[in-house]
């Protein structure tokens, strides 16, 4: 493993049973409280948003926005939220999706992207890809192209890389951990 990754990991919790019994939570907020690995995670995935030539970037709320609004300062590009439904004001493209239990919907003010953007979608973990997947849909439905999904970390035993890189056609899928 290389030194980076390794001090990536190190600074990602395991929480048992949260938030619910048999699921072991990954919590994120040492490597956020440690500005070595916080700035050596931006830096990994601005290089990942200039090699794929990304025009801007794509937060998924909540941790998405923490991870993804320094990539875009430090890739010089900018920043767009999707936010789960209900909280943007202006005039909104909504995407629903299935959870395990239920479905949920996200939503992107529609000015924010254009034809001419390559986006770069990031966040911290991808599960069943069910979220980054709703995005990727979402983004294509305004018009744009998707330069490449970046996570810190991909749960392989979920499956969501097969069900992405089926949305992706071709774009990268490009995760910094895989557990
Ligand atoms: C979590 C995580 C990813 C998503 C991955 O978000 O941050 O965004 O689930 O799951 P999936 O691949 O199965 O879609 P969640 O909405 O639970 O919490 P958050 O608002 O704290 O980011
Ligand atoms: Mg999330």
């Amino acid at each position: 493993m290389t030194d980076i990754k390794e001090l990536l990991l190190s600074r990602i919790r395991d929480v048992a049973d949260y938030p619910e019994p048999g699921v072991m939570f990954k919590d994120i907020t040492p490597l956020l409280a440690d500005p070595a690995a916080f700035t050596a995670l931006t830096d990994a995935f601005a290089e990942i948003a200039e090699r794929t030539g990304a025009t801007k970037v794509v937060g998924l709320e909540a941790r998405g926005f923490i991870l993804g609004a320094p990539v875009a300062v430090r890739a010089g590009l900018g920043f767009i939220p999707v936010r789960k439904a209900g909280k943007l004001p202006g005039a909104t493209l909504s995407q629903a999706y299935d959870l395990e239990y239920g479905s949920a919907e996200i939503e992107v003010h529609a000015e924010d992207l254009s034809a001419e953007d390559r986006i770069l979608i990031v966040d911290d973990v991808l599960a069943t890809g069910g979220t980054a997947e709703a995005s990727i849909q979402l983004i294509h439905r305004a018009g744009a192209e998707i330069a490449g999904v970046a996570v810190l970390m991909e749960l392989a035993f979920l499956n969501g890389r097969p069900r992405l890189e089926a949305a992706l056609d071709g774009a990268p899928l490009e995760a910094l951990l895989t557990v």
